[in-house]
């Protein structure tokens, strides 16, 4: 949600300014905008391309700061577009995050004389600094006495035309990467248009605030007390942030499908045990055996992954669980105590509604654990304890390979708790082997990804779609219709099978498609019912199906097979073919699926 990017050194900026904000594009695309002291500002409606157009050729300079938007306050416009500047022309910055009290702040600063030339609410950080350089020679205590006049969130990077060199960035709730290189520094909202140029990286801390040379940096928190913090070295490659030969990163993820699973699996499956080697929880050992309930908060497909991970671990391990939106957790007085475990799961670790629940969470003192994509994130760092998915960075707005590894980790979950309490061996053994065979799996299904592309042509026509599964799979049907949404804007909902004879088989005709999650389970022969039902109606059915089922290609007008494995494994094979839906259907429309309009990969506000 929005994405910032900022330079120093003794290249030339430009150019790398836009690079990273191109790795950044899939925070925001409303505006672009750039800030180079040597040069000056220049903004554009849109996306990169947009800005690159408007860049003069003799825009040059040793250091800069770059913004991507995605508008909270004030429309999508050049005029609303970061980095945003004092009246003076001098200080520009470029902030991701929401500042609370800009009314009041804009208010008093117009009565001393200012103008503001945007609507957003992050002009006001520059005009406060701007007021408070009056009474300091140094940049960087401005910027201190700025952040302590405001509230809200923010991830910001500032540089005033009279310090070239210098950039200072902070932080509170949006996050910042500091990129440690020779001779030269990054900042960036994540870690991926910094990879490119160094691996050692520094994550700031809410509270913190950066000031940062080419060859030097030092942290300090708002109170100004120095912070020593060493650089950690991300140990994923440039490679991972590149489309590699396909046409967007949607594709590309789903497709890396089983090297994903592999990696989320390593070393953490001991197969003659059937248990799970879960490192990240060594810590919690002795809390964890006291814990009678686990709530899973989380927002959007890492929600549904939640759900599915509700039945796995309700069914395997005996341990009631509650799934909680991450929006909604704190507002209802949740019931939690010392034998509660809040488990978070995000692929960003940055979501602010599940960043929120977490914290909602540890004040009502349950333990808290997370299940986090990206190393070193918030989330990652303010759980009590948790394991990484190791999906590697996933650019697509789409979540898509992240999905298929918070299941998998869901299921090492379950292993984990459910072999220290009601599973048995055998049943421990047989889902180690089966986990340890479904990337292969996957594989089958992915190198059928024509039959796919080919039904999102027969379809194209539909205006709506019902997705209907039950048990594990009543979650995936969830996800199937969250991802044509997103990536089509095709209406779609989801459904539980046995519900759809409560309301939504009304809308059903032969214009009103349904993909039927059906895997050959111990819900199949209800499933089918539920299909007769719809075919009795005229509506058009997809059935996505275990290999070998020719019953089933009797009565649907098409099915897509997934390999056979066991119901507590089906979601992570179903769930895929939907992917490949989504993504074709977008592709059959014309649309980016990389870039859905109104969304952001990291929903960094409330
Ligand atoms: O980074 P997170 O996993 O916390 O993100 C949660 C949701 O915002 C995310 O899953 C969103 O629903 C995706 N766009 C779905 O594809």
């Amino acid at each position: 949600m929005c994405g910032i990017f900022a330079y120093t050194g003794s290249k030339n900026a430009g150019p790398l300014l836009l690079k990273g904000l191109v790795s950044l594009e899939y925070r925001g695309y409303d505006s672009a905008g750039v800030f180079m002291p040597e040069s000056g500002v220049v903004r554009a409606k849109g996306a990169v391309a947009e800005l690159r157009k408007k860049i003069p050729k003799n825009f040059t300079g040793r250091s800069g700061i770059a913004h991507l938007r995605w508008a909270t306050h004030g429309e999508p416009s050049e005029k609303n577009a970061h980095p945003h500047a004092d009246c003076g022309g001098n200080i520009y910055v470029a902030h991701n995050g929401i500042i609370e009290n800009f009314r009041e702040l804009k208010r008093a600063l117009q009565s001393k004389g200012h103008t503001f030339r945007s609507d957003t609410d992050t002009e006001v950080l520059a005009h406060l600094i701007e007021e408070h350089m009056a009474h300091t020679k140094k940049f960087e205590h401005a910027v201190l006495t700025a952040l302590h006049e405001v509230r809200g969130t923010y991830g910001l990077v500032a540089q005033c035309k009279a310090n070239p060199d210098k950039i200072v960035a902070a932080r509170m709730g949006s996050p910042v990467v500091l990129g440690v290189g020779t001779r030269e520094r990054f900042v960036a909202s994540d870690p991926s248009p910094i990879i490119p140029h160094t691996q050692k990286v520094i994550f700031l801390e809410d509270g913190e605030v950066a000031v940062i040379m080419p060859t030097s940096h030092a942290i300090v928190k708002l109170d100004a007390t120095k912070v020593k913090r060493g650089a950690t070295t991300i140990d994923w490659g440039a490679e991972k942030v590149k489309k590699n030969g396909h046409k967007h990163f949607m594709l590309k993820e789903i497709m890396e499908g089983p090297e994903v699973l592999e990696n989320t699996l390593r070393g953490r499956l001991v197969l003659e045990k059937g248990r799970a080697k879960l490192g990240g929880l060594e810590s919690v050992a002795k809390e964890l055996k006291k814990i009678e309930r686990f709530i899973i908060v989380a927002c959007g497909t890492a929600y549904y992954a939640g759900l599915i991970g509700e039945y796995m671990l309700e069914e395997y391990a005996g341990i009631p669980v509650e799934v909680e939106l991450g929006s909604e957790f704190r507002y209802r007085s949740p019931v939690l105590n010392q034998r509660t475990a809040v488990i978070a799961i995000s692929q960003s670790g940055e979501t602010a509604d599940t960043l929120a629940a977490v914290r909602e969470g540890k004040k009502r003192g349950a333990l808290t654990l997370g299940i986090v994509n990206a190393v070193g994130s918030t989330i990652a760092r303010e759980t009590d304890a948790g394991v990484y998915n190791h999906a590697g960075p996933e650019m697509g707005v789409a979540s898509t390979k992240a999905l298929i590894s918070q299941l998998e980790a869901l299921v090492l979950f379950t292993l984990f708790f459910g072999r220290e309490r009601q599973m048995s061996l055998r049943t421990g053994c047989e889902i180690a082997q089966e986990l340890k065979t479904i990337p292969e799996k996957v594989a089958v299904i992915l190198a059928n990804h024509g039959k796919i592309e080919k039904l999102a042509k027969k379809y194209a026509y539909a205006r709506d779609f019902l997705f209907i599964g039950r048990k594990y799979n009543y979650p995936v049907a969830l996800e199937g219709a969250i991802k044509l949404k997103e990536v089509s804007y095709i209406h779609a909902e989801g459904y539980a099978s046995g519900e759809m004879k409560h309301g939504p088989i009304a809308m059903i005709d032969k214009k009103f498609p349904t993909v039927a999650v059906v895997p050959s389970d111990s819900v199949y022969e209800k499933n089918l019912s539920n299909i007769h039902e719809l075919k009795a109606r005229g509506g058009p059915v997809i059935a996505i199906a275990t290999e070998g089922n020719t019953e089933i290609a009797k009565i649907a007008d098409d099915c897509v097979y997934v390999p056979k494995t066991i119901e507590i494994l089906s979601p992570i094979l179903s769930v895929v073919p939907l992917q490949l839906f989504a993504y074709y259907m977008a592709h059959q429309k014309g649309l980016n699926p990389d870039r859905p309009r109104n969304l952001a990969k990291s929903v960094t506000v409330e």
